[in-house]
C-alpha cells in the first residue's frame, strides 16, 4: 500500500570511489541496479563517473567530496546523505592507501594518516551506518587485502597492520551481524593495477610492481559477487588463493625476509 509518503531513496556508499577498485566497485553496483554515493577527495574524477554512470540509464550518484581521515568525517557525510532522504542499504569501505619504506625512515605523520583512513575511518563509518544498514538487513563490503594474511610487512609494516585490522574487523562482525541477516564481508586482493602503487611511492625497480596484477574491474567483480553471496571473505585471483591458503604452514621469520626482500630500497624518491 502506498502511504502518500515520498520514498527514501535506498543507496550503496562507496568510499575511495574517484579511482582503482572503489571505481570499480561503483560502476559493478550501478551496473546491477544500485543507487550510489560516491565519496573521496577529487571533487573532478567523482563528478566524471557520476556523469559515466548516469550517461548509461543509471540515476546518478550523489557525489561526497571529503578527506575521510580527518575526524568526524563519517558526521559529514551522513549529514549530506540526509539532504537527500537517503536509507543506506550498502556500505563499501574501500578508501586506503600504503607507504613503501622503513618504518624507523618514513614521515611518522604520513604513516598515522595510514591508520587514520584504513583503520579509524573505516571503523567510524562502520558505526555511523550500522542502524541504517541493520534496519535494512544490508551490506557491508571492507576492502582488506591479501597482506591482511601476512604475519607482518617488513617495509610497509604500518600497511600490512592496518589490512589485519580490517580483515579482524570484518570477521568478527560478520559473525555478530549474520544472523539478524547483515552480511558484512572482507574483500582481500592481491597485487591489483590502480593508483595504489605511485600514492605508496613505489619506483620503477620495486620488485612487487613486476608481480602478476589484477585489474581493478576483475577485483571489484569478485567483491560484488561475494558480498551478495554473504561470503566472510573472498580473495581474487587464483595465485592469491594460493598464497593464502600456504602462508599458515610457512615459517614466519622466512616469510618476514622475503616481504622485506620485496620492499626494500625501491622507493620512487630513493
Ligand atoms: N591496488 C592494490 O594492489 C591493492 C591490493 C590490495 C588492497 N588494496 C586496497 O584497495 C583499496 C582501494 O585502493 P586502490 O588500489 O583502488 O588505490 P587507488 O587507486 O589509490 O584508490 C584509492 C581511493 O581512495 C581514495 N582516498 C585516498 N585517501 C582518501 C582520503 N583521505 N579520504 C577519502 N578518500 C581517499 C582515493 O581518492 P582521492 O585521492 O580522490 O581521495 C581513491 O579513490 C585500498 O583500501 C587499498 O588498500 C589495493
Amino acid at each position: 500500500m502506498n502511504s502518500g509518503q515520498p520514498q527514501q531513496r535506498r543507496i550503496a556508499l562507496i568510499t575511495g570511489a574517484s579511482g582503482g577498485i572503489g571505481a570499480d566497485l561503483a560502476r559493478v553496483l550501478a551496473r546491477h541496479g544500485h543507487d550510489l554515493a560516491l565519496v573521496a577527495r577529487s571533487r573532478d574524477r567523482l563528478e566524471a563517473l557520476a556523469d559515466e554512470i548516469a550517461a548509461s540509464g543509471r540515476p546518478r550518484p550523489i557525489v561526497i567530496a571529503l578527506d575521510l581521515a580527518r575526524p568526524g568525517a563519517s558526521r559529514e557525510v551522513a549529514a549530506t546523505l540526509e539532504a537527500f532522504d537517503t536509507s543506506l542499504e550498502i556500505l563499501v569501505n574501500n578508501a586506503g592507501f600504503g607507504l613503501i619504506g622503513a618504518f624507523a625512515e618514513l614521515d611518522p605523520v604520513e604513516q598515522s594518516g595510514i591508520v587514520d583512513l584504513n583503520v579509524r575511518a573505516l571503523v567510524e563509518m562502520t558505526a555511523q551506518f550500522l542502524p541504517e544498514i541493520r534496519a535494512a538487513k544490508g551490506k557491508i563490503l571492507n576492502v582488506a587485502s591479501v597482506v591482511s594474511y601476512f604475519p607482518g610487512g617488513p617495509g610497509m609494516a604500518v600497511y600490512y597492520a592496518s589490512k589485519a585490522f580490517v580483515l579482524s574487523f570484518s570477521r568478527a562482525l560478520w559473525q555478530e551481524l549474520r544472523a539478524e541477516g547483515v552480511v558484512v564481508t572482507a574483500l582481500c586482493p592481491g597485487v591489483t593495477k590502480t593508483g595504489f602503487q605511485s600514492r605508496a611511492g613505489f619506483g620503477p625497480e620495486t620488485a612487487l610492481n613486476s608481480m602478476p596484477a589484477q585489474s581493478a574491474a576483475e577485483v571489484a567483480e569478485v567483491g560484488y559477487r561475494a558480498l551478495m553471496a554473504g561470503r566472510r571473505e573472498a580473495v581474487p585471483g587464483l595465485l592469491n588463493k594460493i598464497t593464502v591458503l600456504a602462508l599458515p604452514f610457512q615459517p614466519k621469520t622466512l616469510i618476514l625476509r622475503i616481504i622485506a626482500m620485496l620492499q626494500q630500497k625501491h622507493r620512487a624518491s630513493a
